[in-house]
């Protein structure tokens, strides 16, 4: 079954084409990268399927259903996780353990429900030792696995991730690796990392000039 796929989607911004007609689509299951030269709309892209950004022309579909309005992108929100490239954008709780709780509590999920997702997430990605910290006072590698953290928290069906191993040291590095080949989540990574695209044998697209096309 396809979770998210677009059809001949453009997006301008500022009058200039970012987007030229990109054609996707991502399975239940499937794991892909995206690669691609600096400015050439790989994060437009994202925030174009997260509903963000302003569609020109083309179509979202979201299982099937087609997304136009930004209400429409509501349920996507609720099912597909977001991994910000810049994560001050993407965090705002005052401790790490309060910004992992956050998704869970949201949904609803009784204190104790809560509580294990928390304390199975910092353990899966070694971060036990930063629950308390106020999450602006963490390094840049520290802010990079959380802002990956909390998005797991949320237990989504599929997750964008916008350059997640960018800043992390070998040891979150094959943390997170072992994550992405371990989960049974649907995964969209953007990424410059030449190691992590050669270590995981996944299908790989570029993004040129704001065309998106299969290169492996
Ligand atoms: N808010 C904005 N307003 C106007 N132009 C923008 C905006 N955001 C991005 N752009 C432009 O859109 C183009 C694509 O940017 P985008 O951030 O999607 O590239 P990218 O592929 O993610 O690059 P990088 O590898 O550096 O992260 C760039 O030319 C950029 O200058
Ligand atoms: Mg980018």
């Amino acid at each position: 079954m396809e979770i998210l796929s677009t059809r001949n989607l453009k997006v301008s911004l500022d009058n200039r084409e970012v987007l030229r007609g990109v054609n996707f689509s991502i399975r239940e299951g499937e794991k892909v990268f995206i690669t691609g030269p600096n400015g050439a709309g790989k994060t437009t892209f994202l925030e174009t399927l997260m509903g963000f950004v302003e569609i020109e022309e083309g179509v979202v579909f979201y299982r099937g259903k087609e997304l136009k309005k930004e209400k429409d992108f509501k349920i996507l929100r609720g099912k597909v996780g977001y991994v910000f490239q810049n994560p001050d954008d993407q965090l705002f709780a005052p401790t790490v353990e309060e910004e992992l709780a956050f998704a869970p509590l949201i949904k609803g999920l009784k204190r104790e429900r809560v509580k294990e997702i928390v304390e199975r997430t910092l353990k899966l990605f070694s971060i036990e030792n930063l629950r308390d910290k106020p999450t602006y006072k963490l390094s840049g590698g520290e802010k990079r696995i959380v802002s990956v953290a909390c998005v797991l928290t949320m237990e989504p069906e599929l997750i964008l991730l916008d350059e997640p191993t960018a800043g992390l040291d070998s040891e979150r590095w094959k943390l997170l690796k072992k994550f992405f080949e371990s989960t049974e989540v649907s995964l969209l990574v953007v990424t410059h990392d030449r190691e992590l695209l050669d270590s995981l044998n996944w299908p790989v697209f570029k993004m040129e000039n704001g065309a998106l096309s299969q290169v492996r």
